[in-house]
């Protein structure tokens, strides 16, 4: 498909303005950054893996009521682990020098699920709105699940990080596939293989995806400015997917430690990590990844891990520090600015006109 014509067919799809998504980011963001970007010609993202079906509903309701334009809803759709007590065990004995420190009883932490995969309640939950466009993360939901969401008429998008789970991807009816190199903030897409050797930079994995499917592809990883806008696109890319850039924006929802994190040199260290959630997700290195190394063996399957860190991360950032909490961040910081969600989105328009 030559470029213009895989823009065109990608801003058809959306509904956008722009061929502009900014990226949806679970845990930093809820509907007013969404609505910001939606109202400023881009597609703005819900992220809805952390949301109950209550909460998601309000945050609906709330993009209903801030924007008469295109959005989009982000779920992760993995397999929930069943909870395995020895794995648990082994994470909470190397988390256990941590737990002593800020004297936290590990017995009393409860097991918790964290983050809740794409189900047909979440399905219910949407059909009255018939969101424009519905994106995945981790692959795609089952097929009958997929031919709900296009029931109502959705565009689908979904996370590759290869070419390999591009193609499947296409295989298994998306509308768009996001290609997100390696360079990107916060967990990795990955879904047909869990070796983080396999991931290709952005600028390795666009062109490849582009020649290696029929439908849209949209940039995702490092792109923080116009001129990475204009890079993607050169590369064959129809539209891109911005988060990291997103995240100093006022109607994010970003903690203290980790806006402030995002305003030092920390920026400039980020690692591939499994240690928050039990799946690879770039973050500001920090004291719980510096010490622990950026992956382990010892972590339970995603989301379980998660459970065991919340009280860490609580104490630490009590006392002003992120040591243990997800500094999500991608490798390009330096389109973190303080600035609204509608002056990003022009700036990076602007590498749309080259
Ligand atoms: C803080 C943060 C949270 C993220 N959460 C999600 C998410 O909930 N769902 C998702 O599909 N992608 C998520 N991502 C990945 C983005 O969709 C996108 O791939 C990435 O931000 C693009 O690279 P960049 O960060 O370099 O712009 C997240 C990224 C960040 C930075």
């Amino acid at each position: 498909m030559a470029a213009l014509t895989a823009r065109q067919a990608l801003l058809r799809a959306l509904g956008t303005e722009l061929p502009i998504i900014q990226a949806p980011m679970a845990g930093v963001q809820g509907a007013a950054l969404a609505i910001a970007a939606s109202n400023a010609g881009a597609l703005g993202s819900l992220p809805c893996a952390m949301l109950t079906v209550a909460a998601l509903r309000k945050e609906l309701a709330a993009l209903r009521a801030g924007t008469d334009r295109p959005y989009n809803v982000n779920f992760f759709c993995h397999t929930p682990p069943a909870p395995n007590a020895a794995h648990e065990a082994r994470w909470r004995k190397l988390l256990a020098p941590y737990f002593e420190e800020f004297g936290i009883d590990a017995d009393a932490i409860p097991a918790g699920p964290g983050r809740a995969p794409f189900s047909a309640e979440s399905a219910d939950a949407l059909e009255e709105l018939a969101p424009r466009v519905v994106s995945f993360h981790f692959g795609l939901p089952r097929p009958e699940l997929v031919a709900r969401v296009k029931r109502w008429g959705a565009t689908i998008l979904a996370s590759a990080t290869t070419v390999a789970e591009a193609r499947w991807l296409e295989a298994n009816g998306v509308d768009a596939v996001i290609a997100q190199g390696v360079e990107a903030g916060g967990h990795r897409g990955i879904f047909l293989s869990d070796d983080v050797s396999t991931q290709l930079g952005t600028f390795a994995l666009v062109p490849q995806v582009v020649r290696a499917v029929k439908v849209p592809v949209i940039a995702a990883g490092g792109i923080a400015h116009a001129d990475g806008v204009a890079a993607a696109l050169a590369l064959g890319a129809a539209g891109v997917q911005v988060g990291t850039a997103d995240l100093l924006c006022p109607e994010a929802t970003v903690s203290a430690v980790h806006r402030a994190a995002l305003k030092t040199d920390a920026v400039q260290e980020t690692a591939l990590t499994n240690l928050f959630t039990g799946r690879p997700a770039r973050g500001i290195v920090n004291r719980l990844i510096r010490e622990v190394g950026p992956i382990s063996g010892a972590v339970p399957a995603f989301p379980l891990a998660a459970a065991a860190i919340a009280p860490l991360r609580v104490a630490a950032e009590s006392r002003g520090k992120g040591d243990f909490s997800p500094l999500w961040c991608g490798q390009n910081a330096s389109g973190c600015k303080e600035t609204p969600a509608a002056a990003l989105t022009r700036e990076l328009a602007r590498g749309l006109e080259s």
